[in-house]
């Protein structure tokens, strides 16, 4: 289960069914491939359950932003940031997608090679750091990518059995990941800080989660408690969204017909013109290559959740204190619900013949994804104003494979090499 638990999950469904049982010591594991009992567990007994693993050992990082905290904060943070990623906003963060992505290209060359799992997460990150503080990010961007980058590598140490132990050992990872949380916490306090003294409202994230009100009580969020939103906002919205991209260069450079229909579909809608938020919701192939993508590589690929009480669904039981688990990379390439599971088929989406609870990129219940809409937009116009210029080929012996860690996300890396379009 420790070093590959991809094929581990997929071997428990496989000789056990859509309820398989796991007994892990004293506890009890079930892995859930069924979609109406998910829908029971993340919705209707929803509020039966919490999170898990709670992720106490990472609220260094996080604290108790969106993502770690549980109720009644979770429930009050959620109300308050909700407006945040309405519809109505989404557009204005497209703007900036389209604007990072082109920027990105400016340096790309035909011929060249690239690392784009890196490519892609320095775009991510780039992108939620201009949605959040849209001026201010220019200068920081870079130091706030390298300091993540090793508080993300000891977070994925940190989630494992011994993780606790990491923290308390004089290692230089340690003292590396300390110190990087401090620059980190100074960089956002710092922003924080001046747009509260300045007393300017600005139209970003930020701005956003700096004036929201409570409705029932008229509280705002203190500068602690916004503090570990950006933090959550920061890893939650970049590294998903990058492994997302990733895996959609991967199929499309190894699916040569669906990378001509995208290509096609973007010079019709689009024409020569960067591809913006507007063109959303005609670019209806890109949405469904991103669909297909996050069914065969789901960025999020395992959520759990532990019985506060003990849980009956029908004939399932569960005692107190078990731990139900969704692994999304197995339940996705279940061949019941999804004919043909391991072809990349961007038009199994034209009518989609799952049931809902079968297909959970983004969670479901209370704690959906809050940057879903988000998300959508920065797939599919990434993707449009990447391919509208570029094709990309993988390198020879780049071999491909999942890795799950916090994100799955592509083992040995992904090298490509691009291929400019109309030259
Ligand atoms: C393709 C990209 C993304 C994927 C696949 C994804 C997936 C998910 C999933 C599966 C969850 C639920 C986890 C659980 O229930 O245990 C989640 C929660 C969350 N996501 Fe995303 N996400 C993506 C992008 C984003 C973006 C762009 C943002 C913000 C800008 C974001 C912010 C969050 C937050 C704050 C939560 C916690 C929500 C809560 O508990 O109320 N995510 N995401």
């Amino acid at each position: 289960m420790i070093q590959n638990p991809l094929r581990f999950f997929a071997h428990l469904a496989d000789s056990q069914g859509l309820r398989a049982h796991l007994k892990l010591g004293s506890r009890n594991f079930y892995l859930i491939n069924e979609p109406e009992l998910i829908r029971d567990m993340l919705i209707t007994q929803g509020a039966a359950f919490e999170k898990f693993p709670r992720i106490e050992r990472t609220k260094g990082l996080f604290g108790e932003g969106l993502l770690t905290s549980e109720d009644p904060t979770h429930l009050r943070q959620r109300r308050l940031m909700q407006p945040a990623f309405q519809r109505e906003r989404i557009a204005g963060y497209g703007r900036i997608m389209t604007r990072c992505t082109q920027t990105l290209m400016a340096d790309w060359r035909d011929g060249q090679e690239l690392e784009a799992t890196e490519a892609m997460s320095r775009l991510t990150l780039e992108i939620v750091a201009r949605s959040l503080f849209t001026t201010e990010a220019g200068d920081k961007a870079a130091t706030i990518a390298h300091e993540l980058e090793i508080v993300l590598k000891m977070l994925n140490q940190l989630v494992m059995p011994w993780g606790p132990l990491l923290l308390d050992l004089p290692l230089p990872a340690s003292r590396r990941y300390r110190a990087a949380l401090a620059k980190l916490d100074e960089i956002v306090y710092g922003v924080i800080d001046a747009r509260l003294a300045s007393g300017e409202e600005r139209d970003d994230l930020l701005g956003m989660l700096l004036s929201a009100r409570d409705a029932d009580t008229g509280e705002r969020m203190d500068r602690l408690q916004i503090r570990d939103e950006v933090m959550t906002i920061f890893v939650a919205g970049h590294e998903t969204a990058a492994n997302a991209l990733a895996w959609t260069l991967y199929l499309l450079a190894t699916n040569p017909d669906a990378r001509t229909e995208m290509e096609a579909e973007i010079s019709r809608v689009v024409g020569d013109r960067p591809p913006g938020p507007e063109d959303f919701p005609n670019l209806a192939y890109c949405q469904r290559v991103f669909s297909e993508s996050m069914r065969m590589f789901p960025p999020v690929w395992i959520l759990g959740r532990r019985a506060l009480a003990p849980y009956v669904y029908g004939d399932f039981s569960a005692p107190k204190g078990s731990i139900l688990l969704v692994c999304m990379a197995v339940l996705h390439r279940r061949a019941e619900f999804f004919p043909d599971p391991d072809r990349f088929w961007p038009d199994r989406w034209l009518e989609p013949t799952a049931p809902k609870f079968a297909y959970l990129p983004f969670g479901g219940g209370g704690r959906l994804c809050i940057g879903e809409r988000y998300a959508w937009m920065e797939g599919v116009l990434c993707l449009a104003n990447l391919a509208q210029r570029f094709r990309m080929e993988l390198t020879a012996g780049n071999k491909v494979e999942p890795l799950g860690m916090l994100t799955l996300r592509p083992k040995n890396g992904l090298r490509v090499r691009l291929i400019a379009r109309g030259e």
